[in-house]
């Protein structure tokens, strides 16, 4: 749980009865979450991400209905829940039963296991929906596509769908000690943080990127912008490295360039039932077991949230709920 009360913030492991904000509410037994960026930002001092003093924290998880009312959700589906208010407003993932409004309950495809589907998280949606807006926007098979902030839990993953799906993935990262691990998840090469443009002194760089998926924000996703090929298209679904964007019209005037807002939080049923679907066809392909960080015990939270905040993590912290 996290707690805010008179301006102290705590964080630990308590016992708390789960109940149903509304009486149509899904109550899934969590076999798995995971820790997010986002998680970081609930369990900070005065968040301006986390709108209630308390609350049970974890923005994703996976495990089986035990009870429902939607037809679509009967009792023993294996389902992902994430997003809405889900470890922000209202209770989340990060305890062994869950409640939420079935609008934000996907049931998994077979090829995808809770585990897998925790592995894949907040995160691996997101990178997977920002290669379908991509796809959607013409992204050609065989080119290269460049993703920042790769070795991050979005990052990662989308090195690993764009790979597995037929594309050449270019790994942007700040922690060069780790290119072998991001060639081993598919990247065709890795380049540093500052290698994204060329022509610094020019208003646009050289025709580079095919696609990019960026989770840094900032100069990042400017110098993108700037490098991206005649009618390419980046999808923008991060801020680590800031929210500011300063750019100029021309990469969207004289090159035809887009900037795609991906958004996991409020995506559709019709959104969200597409993205797991895709990953359903993507899971036999990829390995991802290699993408755990580690996994912890809700005791060992307060810690993993503090890794993630020093992005000394790689890929994705599991969380088991289940008492040892
Ligand atoms: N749009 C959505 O619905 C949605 C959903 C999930 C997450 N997100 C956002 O996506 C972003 C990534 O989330 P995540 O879970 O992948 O986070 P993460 O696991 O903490 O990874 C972020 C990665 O970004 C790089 N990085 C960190 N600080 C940086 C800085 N100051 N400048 C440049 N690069 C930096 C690091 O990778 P390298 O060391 O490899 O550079 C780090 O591993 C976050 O902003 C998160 O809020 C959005």
């Amino acid at each position: 749980m996290v707690t805010e009360s008179d301006g102290t913030l705590s964080t630990g492991v308590r016992d708390v009865e789960s109940t149903p904000l509304d009486p149509s509410d899904v109550l899934i037994a969590v076999d798995y979450s995971g820790v997010n960026f986002k998680d970081v930002m609930v369990a900070a001092a005065k968040s301006r991400v986390r709108r209630v003093a308390s609350l049970v924290g974890g923005v994703d998880a996976a495990g089986t209905v035990m009870r429902s009312i939607d037809p679509t959700l009967p009792e023993g589906t294996r389902v992902a829940v994430h997003g809405g208010a889900l470890g922000v407003a209202r209770d989340g993932g990060f305890a062994q039963f869950v409640f939420s409004p079935a609008r934000y309950v996907t049931a998994l495809p077979e090829s995808v296991s809770t585990r897998v589907a925790m592995i894949v998280g907040t995160a691996g949606f997101t990178a997977m929906a920002s290669l379908l807006a991509l796809e959607d926007r013409g992204l050609e098979k065989g080119s290269e596509v460049l993703v920042t902030g790769a070795t991050g839990g979005v990052g990662s993953q989308a090195v690993a769908f764009l790979a597995a799906s037929g594309y050449l993935p270019v790994a942007s990262t700040g922690s060069p000690s780790e290119s072998q691990w991001l060639l081993d998840r598919g990247a065709r090469r890795v380049i540093g943080r500052d290698d994204v443009a060329d022509n610094p002194g020019r208003v646009l760089a050289s025709e580079t990127w095919a696609g990019a998926i960026d989770c840094v924000g900032g100069e990042t996703l400017a110098q993108i912008l700037r490098s991206l090929r005649y009618g390419a298209a980046v999808a923008a679904c991060g801020l680590v490295a800031s929210a500011e964007l300063a750019t100029t019209v021309y990469p969207f005037i004289t090159r035809s360039v887009a900037l795609l807002g991906i958004d996991s939080v409020e995506a559709t049923t019709s959104t969200r039932e597409r993205v797991w679907s895709a990953l359903g066809v993507l899971a036999p392909r990829i390995d991802f077991e290699p993408l755990v960080d580690r996994e912890v015990q809700l005791e060992d939270l307060t810690s993993a949230l503090d890794d993630v905040r020093n992005g000394t993590t790689r890929g994705r912290i599991l969380v088991n709920p289940t008492p040892v």
